[in-house]
């Protein structure tokens, strides 16, 4: 991704934000007040996703990383964790031409090796076919925990220092943040959490250390674009003091 896509993190109250991050979160609760199954909420949530990624895309943000699947959702019952896969892979099949042509970058990011291959290789080949793509960047946390991620960089860091190629004393943030899961990524400037929790549930531990979070009581698969331009305002309203003092 060349420097001119991205956009530096500014205190600016009215610079759109260059990433948001959302926490997609009550589906199930979204089914069941409907006397639904959860896998219809998820599906539901699917199409909310889907109108959120192009108005996104309207708005001129240009990082967006939903949190899809977490390393944790494997406690659910084996129905829903397996209908959750299926509904990823025909999902990425049924979108990835429109993404694709709208020149949107898709990356997954999380512990794919442990995902089900046909999906897993859905996944490489979306990641490979826009690469390049520059508009705006997609990313996609499944099987993705903060911590394991974190683990992760720690251990490329560590091999590293056990051949020789970086000192101890030489490791910075910067090193252990461009082992992350997506590097050229800055930092989320605002966090959204639908469905009311007020947690963080172990998505981008590292990388939302000076987030704004911003939550709403809408379960996600009512979440919409005029909601996200709440959000959006909100975060605009915020003094960011990053430490400092700022009168
Ligand atoms: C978020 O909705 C989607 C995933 C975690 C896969 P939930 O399925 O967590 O919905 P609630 O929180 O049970 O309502
Ligand atoms: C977080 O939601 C994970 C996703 C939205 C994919 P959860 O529903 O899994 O979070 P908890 O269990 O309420 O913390
Ligand atoms: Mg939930």
């Amino acid at each position: 991704m060349s420097t001119a896509s991205r956009q530096p993190v500014t205190s600016d109250p009215k610079a759109m934000p260059a990433h948001v991050a959302i926490i997609m979160d009550g589906n199930g609760r979204w089914a069941r007040a409907r006397g639904l199954e959860r896998l219809e909420g998820h599906w539901q949530g699917y199409r909310t996703l889907k109108k959120i990624v192009y108005a996104a895309d309207e708005m001129g943000i240009r990082h967006l990383t939903v949190y899809g699947f977490s390393s944790e959702n494997w406690r659910r019952p084996e129905a829903e964790v397996g209908g959750l896969m299926s509904l990823m892979l025909r999902a990425m099949k049924a979108e990835i031409d429109e993404l694709a042509a709208n020149g949107i970058r898709v990356r997954v990011l999380g512990r794919l090796s442990q995902l089900p291959a046909d999906l897993r290789q859905e996944f490489e080949q979306a990641m490979e076919r826009t690469a390049d793509y520059q508009r705006m960047t997609f990313n996609l946390a499944i099987n993705y925990g903060g911590r394991s991620e974190i683990v992760d960089a720690v251990r490329a860091v560590a091999a590293e220092a056990a051949s020789g190629r970086i000192r101890p004393e030489e490791i910075t943030e910067e090193t252990v943040a461009s082992r992350l899961y997506a590097p050229d990524t800055p930092d989320p400037d605002l966090l959204i959490r639908t469905a009311g929790e007020m947690r963080l549930s172990n998505f981008l531990l590292w990388e939302t250390a000076y987030s704004e979070i911003w939550v709403t009581d809408t379960f996600w698969p009512d979440f919409s674009q005029e909601l996200l331009a709440e959000a959006v305002r909100g975060y605009q309203a915020r003094t960011r003091r990053f430490g400092a003092v700022v009168e």
